[in-house]
């Protein structure tokens, strides 16, 4: 017989507490105490050595059955996954609440229903929402597969799907969210720490034992953190983060770890009407390209994952009456747009310390690569003058400190890209060498 009950460890320092306190009795640091079980061998026990055999496996002895991916139908994600669902895998969807999860997750069931029994367990939300979530993306027809488990007992939640008739390597199994799942054996509340990883290292037993993938959803606020899936992303397969600006429609789901695939996938959707729309070949030009003030506007081709996107740098430069002139960035790193603005201000020889600039990429996306730094220049540069850049513009390369415009790799797919959307007039190192060249583009 074993009894558990639960002890809290210190994060920094491996000290254990019988009690939670605010502060490390060893090692002095704050809020590092977690509760976690702590199994305890009864006296009836303690005396028997257990004997269990310690089992080798030889690579040859080790099968890979090869069936084992399974499709969502949802290409944007099965290309984020690698090609679709290992069995017996975790994978973790993680972001801000309110981005979507429930959404994909509610959407994704409802494909794979055609030839899988999907267990969707509903911590956050009762039966009736779920359902009226379904009729709102569509979805009718095969629902007799589709299990709802208004649940939070991460226990009674294992033994339900242990014991029920379900096929299980032919079920799917949907945890929204990992947050809301308790264990009796720990006396912490729900979200906390202790709880999540408990609960997370449970399903992820069942999920291996029983070959059934799962799905786990787990909200992070903008710092990417509170009792959250950041502590549990060494544990799960594959940690895909959804991301995108609640009030904009794109929404990008990221792979940040996947021990099945690649990490550099992207996968792009629009929050529409209708739930998720996937969509095949992203462009972010907001402003209409016709209308006649462009004035601050240029575009680039950055790369997300694998794929190109066609990105509307948008800058806005006035007068400040600020004693330090104001730098407001949406979309880039703050730094790399402050050098920018420096660049622009020496080699295009702008007064910018006494004006105020605002950068903003159109969609929301955040630019991480060098390749747009040309268009960023440019775009606070046609703000300046009041004038706007020519028509049709892609301005592609990363600028230097020195003003010059270096080459960037790639420059097929970007080109590519760039005229599919209607943009013609590509600029880059070769035929805009030096930054100071902008203010020939300027119609
Ligand atoms: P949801 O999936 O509930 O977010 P999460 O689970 O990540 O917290 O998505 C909530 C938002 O999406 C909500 O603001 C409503 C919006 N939404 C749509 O715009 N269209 C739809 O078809 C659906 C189902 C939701
Ligand atoms: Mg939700």
């Amino acid at each position: 017989m074993t009894k558990t009950s639960s002890i809290f460890i210190c994060q920094k320092c491996g000290a254990q507490s019988p009690r939670w306190a605010g502060r490390c009795s060893e090692c002095g640091a704050w809020s590092s105490l977690v509760e976690e079980t702590k199994v305890e061998q009864t006296s009836v026990q303690k005396g028997k050595k257990v004997k269990r055999e310690a089992k080798l496996f030889s690579l040859g002895q080790v099968s890979i059955s090869e069936k084992e991916r399974v499709k969502t139908g949802v290409e944007e994600l099965d290309r984020v996954l690698g090609g679709g669902i290992v069995a017996g895998s975790v994978v973790l969807f993680s972001g801000q609440p309110g981005i979507g999860k429930s959404t994909l997750l509610t959407q994704i069931a409802l494909k794979l229903l055609k030839n899988k029994t999907v267990v969707y367990v509903c911590g956050e939300e009762s039966p009736q929402q779920v359902k009226l979530r379904i009729s709102r993306l569509g979805g009718g027809g095969e629902l007799a597969n589709f299990f709802l488990f208004p649940e939070t007992d991460v226990d009674l939640i294992i033994s339900k799907i242990q014991t029920s008739k379900f096929q299980l390597p032919d079920s799917v199994l949907i945890i929204d969210s990992i947050q809301t799942l308790t264990t009796t054996d720990l006396s912490s509340v729900a979200g906390s720490v202790g709880q999540v990883r408990e609960s997370t290292h449970r399903l992820i037993d069942l999920a291996k034992t029983k070959q059934i993938p799962i799905f786990l959803v787990g909200h992070v606020t903008k710092q990417g953190f509170l009792a959250g899936p950041k502590t549990i992303e060494h544990a799960v397969d594959t940690v895909l983060y959804f991301e995108g600006e609640r009030s904009g429609d794109l929404r990008l789901l990221r792979s940040i770890k996947n021990r099945f695939g690649p990490t550099d996938e992207v996968g792009v959707f629009s929050m529409g009407d209708k739930g998720l729309i996937e969509v095949k070949n992203p462009s972010l030009i907001s402003s209409d390209q016709n209308s006649t003030s462009r004035i601050g506007l240029a575009y680039s081709v950055v790369f997300e994952g694998t794929r190109p996107m066609v990105v509307e740098i948008q800058s806005l430069v006035t007068k400040s009456f600020a004693p330090i002139p104001k730098r407001v960035v949406n979309g880039l790193d703050r730094r790399r747009a402050e050098m920018l603005i420096a660049i622009t201000q020496k080699h295009l020889r702008l007064p910018l310390w006494e004006y105020d600039v605002f950068i903003n990429i159109a969609g929301g996306l955040k630019i991480t690569e060098p390749a747009a730094d040309l268009a960023v220049c440019a775009a606070i540069y046609s703000s300046y003058k009041n004038k706007s850049l020519v028509k049709g513009n892609c301005l592609i390369g990363e600028v230097s400190l020195l003003g010059s415009v270096n080459l960037i790799g790639n420059m097929e797919k970007r080109i590519k890209q760039a005229k599919a959307v209607g943009l013609t007039k590509i600029y880059s190192s070769g035929n805009l060498p030096k930054i100071n060249f902008v203010s020939k583009i300027i119609s």
